[in-house]
């Protein structure tokens, strides 16, 4: 068997797009199987499943969804609801949001309206990063198959009124952060807002708000249908599920794979990507610092000793140090030279305000 995670397991079933993107071909893989049945089984019932699940953010931050759901007001007051969904990936070499995005859209929908109904939100707003066009037109597609198919909507078929809104960003990488994405969403300069009050407290315009990444929501109708069990038997203690994995940089084949949380990083490279490119040698992978040493690693000495081997630090794409030079005393721009032109470099001109950042894909 190729990986740990097998077919029959998978909840992306359209991951690559072979098969057919709309409602009709969502339906036959399972989207909007009894939807309906897991409201009827309420707020609470929605929540503790989550929760049991152990399905953790897949944004980045890994905290757990379910008590995140949980952190919302009891009751709505004078203030609405809302449920923001981050569709923003800018992470260098993150793309795993968009292909469920272009290629399994309505489970996304589907999830957006399970996790609104838990938190009592009657409107969510998708927030895509400015670059991702086609997939915005594939959610703006997607969204009005549903309201015509009543499954969202007012007087929809589920019996709770819910209306999807996309978002387009301008491009920017720090609107990935959420109270940044919110500022955006409000039509402000993308800048994070201190905290607290946290986005439960005062979110989208000021009411209670929960962001969660795309993949975060878009498995919860699936984890609902087959049982926090089935999913909670993925992975390991406090990590578990499955997810969706984007390997690129020096491997033969950089791929998006949906895996156990589990799956050691060897088996991750040699079955879904036909192992590290030229072989894996003395390869090592390990956490990096600013300077790019290779963080924590606690023994310089050994570092010095291998010197003169190939490099295989973590970062694709950087060369070795230079013999006799270590990787920190590189030259550095003085502080008093110009800082490189951004603004100039964007197309976007002022909507963008993350040009300068390494992931504009503007400049
Ligand atoms: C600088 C920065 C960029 C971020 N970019 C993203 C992003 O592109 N997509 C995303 O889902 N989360 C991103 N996050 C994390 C979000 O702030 C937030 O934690 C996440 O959307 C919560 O969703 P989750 O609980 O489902 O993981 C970023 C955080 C920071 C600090």
């Amino acid at each position: 068997m190729v990986g740990i995670l097998e077919d029959k397991d998978r909840i992306f079933t359209n991951l690559y797009g072979f098969q057919d993107w709309t409602l009709e071909g969502a339906k036959k893989r399972g989207a909007w199987n009894a939807t309906k049945d897991m409201l009827d089984l309420g707020r609470d019932w929605i929540i503790s499943n989550v929760k049991n699940s152990g399905l953790r953010g897949r944004g980045g931050a890994g905290f757990s969804t379910g008590l995140k759901w949980s952190f919302m007001p009891k009751e709505v007051k004078d203030r609405p609801h809302y449920l923001v969904v981050n569709a923003d990936e800018s992470e260098p070499g993150t793309c795993k949001d968009r292909e469920i995005m272009r290629h399994d859209p309505q489970l996304l929908i589907e999830g957006c309206l399970i996790a609104s109904f838990a938190m009592q939100a009657h409107a969510c707003y998708i927030y895509l990063r400015g670059e991702y066009v086609l997939e915005r037109e594939r959610m703006e597609a997607a969204v009005k198959q549903a309201y015509e198919a009543r499954l969202i909507g007012k007087n929809n078929v589920h019996g709770w009124d819910f209306d999807v809104y996309i978002h387009h960003g301008a491009g920017a990488y720090i609107c990935g952060e959420e109270t940044a994405l919110l500022e955006s969403l409000e039509g402000k300069k993308g800048q994070p807002r201190l905290k607290p009050p946290f986005p439960a407290g005062a979110g989208l315009y000021g009411c209670p708000t929960t962001v969660n990444n795309v993949e975060s929501i878009a498995v919860v109708g699936t984890i609902l249908r087959r049982g926090a069990e089935w999913f909670a038997g993925f992975g390991r203690p406090n990590n578990t599920g499955t997810k969706i994995m984007s390997i690129s940089g020096h491997v033969n084949r950089p791929c998006n794979v949906e895996e156990a949380m589990s799956i050691p990083l060897r088996q991750l490279l040699e079955d879904h990507c036909g192992g590290v490119r030229g072989g894996c040698g003395r390869r090592r992978c390990a956490p990096r610092s600013r300077d790019g040493s290779g963080g924590s690693d606690p023994a310089p000495a050994r570092r010095r000793r291998r010197r003169g081997r190939r490099w295989c630090g973590p970062r694709s794409g950087s060369r070795p140090p230079a013999a006799g030079r270590s990787r920190t005393d590189r030259p550095r721009r003085s502080p008093s030279a110009p800082a490189p032109a951004t603004s100039s470099r964007c197309p976007r001109g002022t909507a963008c305000t993350g040009h300068s950042s390494h992931a504009c894909r503007n400049s």
